[in-house]
């Protein structure tokens, strides 16, 4: 072993201010409730106060947004389109500073909001630019007509990411929107903010309230919002689709996920122990695809179980602005404690905890990587969403055994299968009741590919072509 000297990345590229307010018709404009603070969760340091939208506000957001769905829908394709290419062009010329930026409000390691949500941000924005003059051949008919206004509420977990996964595909096919960040998180959409600015989008096209969950009730209940889109917890969702039930509102969920890693007894270890990693620590576990549950095939247990703990023993741990730094800070005080509540249920359930000796800062939110071993289906940690860097091991005999146990949950957003055989990842894939099933990988994203769960875990599909079917009234 050796040690590593600190590589931090400089906060200095990134000038936040003291204070934000809503962005509304194309302008930064006050709140009408309190403030609230946004922290560094790696320092617990105040990083600025932001204000709070009332319903008032929002009233305000959705009538500019619907003023705006006139003249923006009335565009030709191609012109949208431009103003798309424009604002991923800003974003790839920002880049470094937007990573800074999310590292600080989110916690997480700068090596992942530069090198994955960054080119991932611009390029679902060049890929949704890229449609928006070519809707009549997206298969939704001759002349696919925009919904109107979009209200959409979004989670902490990949901030810029998923306001990109939002707006783009909207935007691009004539709607305006109405946009409420997460409220640990808001940061990064005040500078998207800025960009449509810079990017001189018309006035009302793009709105961004921050404000608590009434301030997202708020947005999703408003009567001229003709399209919800959420990403979050699947409780919020229930919510959210009981409020819409009964409205000619079109939905899109996006919600929670447990997802199962299967490693079969052919795979190539070294690559299925990075691709468990990958899948489970990556973000800190805060990821609604995470590979949380491991099912490895039990003639391979311990060969693989020594080489996961011989790798976990090399994950640093610590300031996400390191350029070496694996996992980051915990996003919140509140996601804390539900990570340590659940992992003291796996240890008084039975199961058996490990980490790797690891030395946490004194301050911020932090958590271990962690393995739970002897994990039973009924465990809490085997069912229950934990978003955190832990994993639950299960173990199977038989293909047949893995696809009971890997669809033994009430989600159903992604499944991983690791083996040699092609054969035996189509047979999986095809009894997997998963959204997406990476094969001899884990977590990989491209704006071209459709993401979206079953049961639990939601319904609709974002990225890609039918990606355009929520924003379209087809
Ligand atoms: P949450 O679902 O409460 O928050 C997500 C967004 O919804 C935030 O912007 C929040 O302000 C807003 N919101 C809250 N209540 C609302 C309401 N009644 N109407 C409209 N919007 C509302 O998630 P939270 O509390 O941050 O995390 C709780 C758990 O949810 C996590 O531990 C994790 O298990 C899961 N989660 C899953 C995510 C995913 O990507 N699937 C993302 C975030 C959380
Ligand atoms: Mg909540």
């Amino acid at each position: 072993m050796f040690e590593y000297a600190p590589a931090p990345e400089s906060r200095d590229i990134v000038d936040i201010k003291p204070s934000y307010g809503l962005f509304v018709n194309g302008e930064f404009v006050d709140g009408g409730g309190p403030g609230l603070k946004t922290v560094n969760p790696a320092t617990e340091e105040p990083l600025a106060e932001v204000a709070t939208a009332t319903s008032d506000d929002v009233d305000r957001a959705v009538q500019a947004a619907r003023k705006a769905f006139g003249v923006w829908s009335a565009l030709p394709g191609a012109e949208r389109a431009k103003y798309l290419f424009r604002i991923a062009r800003i974003i790839q010329e920002r880049a470094r500073e937007l990573a800074v930026l999310e590292s600080l409000d989110n916690g997480k390691p700068i090596r992942e909001s530069r090198d994955v949500d960054l080119p991932l941000v611009a390029a679902h924005f060049f890929y949704y630019a890229g449609w928006a003059d070519k809707l009549r051949y997206a298969g939704f008919g001759d002349n696919p007509r925009p919904l109107g206004v979009a209200g959409q509420v979004i989670p902490w977990n990949f901030p810029l990411l998923m306001l990109a996964w939002k707006i783009a595909p909207a935007l691009a096919c004539g709607n305006t929107v109405v946009l409420k960040p997460a409220e640990t998180t808001p940061l990064t959409a005040l500078a998207f903010a800025e960009i449509c600015q810079q990017a001189d989008l018309p006035p009302g096209v793009v709105n961004i309230v921050t404000g608590a969950g009434d301030t997202g009730a708020a947005v999703v209940a408003h009567p001229d919002v003709d399209k919800v889109a959420f990403t979050g917890s699947t409780e919020v969702g229930r919510v959210i689709a009981r409020t819409v039930a009964g409205t000619n509102k079109k939905l899109t969920l996006e919600l929670g996920g447990k997802a199962a890693n299967i490693v079969f007894e052919d795979a190539p270890i070294d690559q299925a122990v990075e691709g468990i990693v990958n899948g489970i620590f990556f973000n800190q576990g805060h990821v609604c695809c995470a590979g949380s549950r491991l099912l490895v095939q039990e003639s391979i247990q311990e060969e693989l179980l020594d080489s996961l703990r011989r790798r976990m023993a090399t994950l640093r741990v610590g300031d996400p602005l390191d350029k070496n730094t694996d996992i980051g800070a915990i996003n919140s005080a509140e996601q804390l404690a539900k990570i340590r509540d659940l992992s003291a249920a796996g240890e008084s359930e039975g199961a058996e905890r490990w980490s790797p000796a690891c030395e946490l800062p004194q301050r911020g939110f932090w958590f271990p990587p962690t393995l739970f071993t002897g994990v039973a289906q009924s465990h809490r940690i085997a069912r229950e969403e934990i978003f955190g860097p832990v994993l639950s091991v299960l173990t199977f005999r038989t293909p047949a055994e893995a696809v009971e146990k890997a669809n033994n949950t009430p989600y159903g957003l992604s499944a991983g299968v690791w083996t040699e055989k092609g054969s035996r990842i189509l047979w999986m894939a095809d009894r997997l009741r998963a959204g997406v099933v990476w094969a001899n990988t884990f977590n990989k994203f491209d704006p071209a590919s459709p993401f979206g769960g079953y049961k639990e875990s939601g319904y609709g599909r974002e990225g890609g072509k039918i990606g355009l079917e929520a924003y379209l009234d087809v």
